[in-house]
């Protein structure tokens, strides 16, 4: 059952986009429109733009585009009904009365229920006699009860079928408690057993206070040593990092970024509550976006180990893209900040962030453990590389201060130093812009061949399609103008055709063709490719009187597609033809 007209209006009206965007991302005004960093990729110049005139936002960084409902699906990783309700939620309207919960949607809120109620139960095992092994190994951990409370920890007891009987009881069906990852079948004789057993719980809490995933220990050194949730209807392990509900209310500016759940746990509790982990992953662009949207600056404090140290790296490239601030932290002896800070104590720790290097001092202590620098060969290697590391500084002044650090560490004139930086720097700079450029062209074509595979076998009809309906949908009114001489079936490309053809029933119907009533039928990519048109058409803003051209080329470049194979054309034939075209376009 769609949702009808007037409440999807109501909807729109009630969540302006810019208030509404600009919740999420920074945005600054640029003459009509707002412009600003995209939140679904990552950049360093905006490219982002909302456009409060027609509701609709589009980056033309990665193409990225729709209505406030293609919005929030995308940021607060909804489906379309979940994110009308949250809108709806948003702007204090209720859902239409015979509205049904479309089946993605319901399975989903079933899965957080029955989540939310194994939580509970984890919880209350933690408490009960089945549950003193457990509740002792935090206890030895360290972990105080206010923390065990507050991380909402549990355990799951040594059998098959605690959870699943429990839960049945409250009404969950067999199937909710296996999509869930809760329960699976026995291969043996198909039926339903726990899959997390004699281990501690740890939820795994999103930022609206879900319980979306588990991760459960083993009490000793057997394996595996983590048994994770793995994706299911209301979880995805890149989107969401671990105890983000908590340290983003505490986070100001800064994240601290660890490795481990039991890290985390160990910050908050002396104190540091804007620690956050990956989900049993390694850190992805997904994760690094999130950094960015909650903070400033990132602290990185991954274990001294090579996995540790190589996700370290890893980390910082992404993070980089986003433009926030990184700082790495080393722990003394190859610990992880869990132990230090059992042996240690907070303020010892606190001493360590405080004393952190940014990224580049670290990437500098890195490479100079590389080489012997007391050989000549290995010196100038060294500089080399240096000088690489640094030309990734924007500032001079920062550039400034390291080259003369490393002129007085190595004994070399500092305007050389920084000369070879300098090098670097543009040299980089050549490369990233032509990447950049290559990136944009593949992206946008990328975008229009998932939306609309036709248009590169037929680009001439595409283009003028997409500057018509780009026309139409910006000014409605326009569309009594072709409805008569230009019928779906002359549209050449099957999607447009589509488009067009809604376009033509809803303003026979009288009823609005803004983008928000596409949302339910098209997909993300789709809605993009669709408030690319409209975009265009808005930035070229063209009279009334345009439209009978376009109609004109959709018209030959029909005919043209049934016309001969061009490839059975003689040379005289494909001169001809291509004079007509010439002719035609003047
Ligand atoms: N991890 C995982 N599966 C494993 C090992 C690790 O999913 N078999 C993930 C978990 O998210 C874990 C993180 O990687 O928290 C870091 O691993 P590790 O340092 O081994 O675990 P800790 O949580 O720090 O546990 P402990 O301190 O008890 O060793
Ligand atoms: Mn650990």
């Amino acid at each position: 059952m769609p949702l009808p007209d007037s409440f999807l209006q109501e909807l729109t009206q009630r969540n302006p986009i810019e208030s509404l965007i600009s919740g999420y991302v920074q945005v600054k005004r640029r003459g009509r429109n707002l412009v600003g960093l995209c939140p679904f990729h990552g950049e360093k110049t905006p490219s982002f733009t909302v456009y409060p005139e027609n509701n609709s936002f589009y980056c033309f960084g990665c193409g990225a585009g729709g209505d406030v409902i293609t919005f929030i699906k995308r940021i607060e990783n909804l489906d379309y009904r979940d994110a009308v309700k949250f809108l709806a939620d948003r702007a204090g309207m209720k859902m239409p009365e015979n509205d049904v919960d479309d089946t993605m949607s319901r399975l989903r809120t079933r899965v957080l229920e029955a989540n939310r109620e194994a939580a509970r139960f984890f919880h209350a095992s933690l408490y009960s006699p089945a549950g003193i092994e457990a509740l002792d190994y935090f206890h030895r951990r360290g972990y105080t009860d206010s923390t065990i409370r507050r991380f909402g920890l549990g355990y799951a007891t040594d059998d098959f079928n605690s959870l699943r009987d429990a839960l049945r009881k409250k009404g969950f069906k067999d199937e909710e408690l296996t999509l869930a990852f809760l329960c699976a079948r026995s291969r043996r004789n198909n039926s339903l057993y726990d899959i997390f057993r004699n281990r501690v719980m740890i939820p795994i809490i999103d930022i609206r206070g879900n319980v979306i995933a588990f991760g459960g220990r083993v009490l000793d050194d057997s394996k595996p040593k983590y048994i994770n949730t793995s994706d299911t209807p209301a979880f995805k392990k890149t989107q969401n990092l671990f105890a983000l509900n908590v340290a983003k209310a505490s986070a100001g500016q800064q994240l601290i970024l660890c490795e481990g759940y039991m890290d985390v746990i160990a910050l908050h509790q002396a104190g540091f509550s804007n620690a956050v982990a990956a989900l049993g992953t390694s850190f992805t662009a997904d994760h690094a976006r999130l950094v960015a949207r909650y903070a400033k600056e990132a602290i990185l404090i991954f274990d001294a180990d090579t996995a540790g140290q190589k996700g370290t790296q890893r980390a910082i490239g992404l993070l980089r893209e986003t433009g926030v601030d990184i700082r790495v932290v080393t722990i003394p002896d190859g610990k992880d900040p869990d132990e230090f800070i059992r042996k240690n104590g907070a303020d010892r720790f606190r001493v360590l962030l405080e004393r952190s290097a940014n990224d580049v001092e670290y990437r500098l202590i890195r490479a100079g453990q590389k080489y012997d620098l007391s050989q000549a060969g290995d010196k100038v290697n060294f500089l080399r590389e240096a000088s690489e590391i640094l030309s990734e500084l924007q500032s001079p002044v920062e550039r400034d201060v390291y080259a003369g650090k490393l002129s007085a560490q190595m004994d070399v004139r500092k305007d050389a130093i920084l000369q070879q930086i300098q090098r670097f720097a543009a040299q980089k700079r050549r490369q990233q812009e032509k990447k950049q450029l290559g990136n944009l062209v593949q992206k946008a074509e990328g975008l229009t061949a998932q939306a609309n595979p036709e248009a590169k076998t037929y680009p001439r009809a595409a283009a003028a399609e997409e500057a018509l309906l780009g026309m139409l949908m910006l000014h409605p009114d326009r569309i009594r103008r072709v409805r008569e001489t230009l019928p779906p079936e002359k549209i050449v490309t099957a999607f447009n055709r589509g488009v067009y053809s809604w376009l033509l029933e809803r303003d026979a119907a009288g009823l609005s063709v803004d983008l928000i009533h596409m949302a339910e039928s098209y997909s993300d990519s789709e809605m993009g490719y669709l408030s690319r048109m409209l975009r265009d058409a808005q930035e070229r803003r063209e009279s009334p009187e345009e439209l009978a051209n376009y109609e004109r080329v959709i018209l030959q470049e029909q005919q043209m597609m049934h016309a001969v194979d061009p490839t059975e054309l003689t040379p005289e034939q494909i001169q001809a033809a291509l004079k007509a075209l010439r002719d035609s376009k003047k």
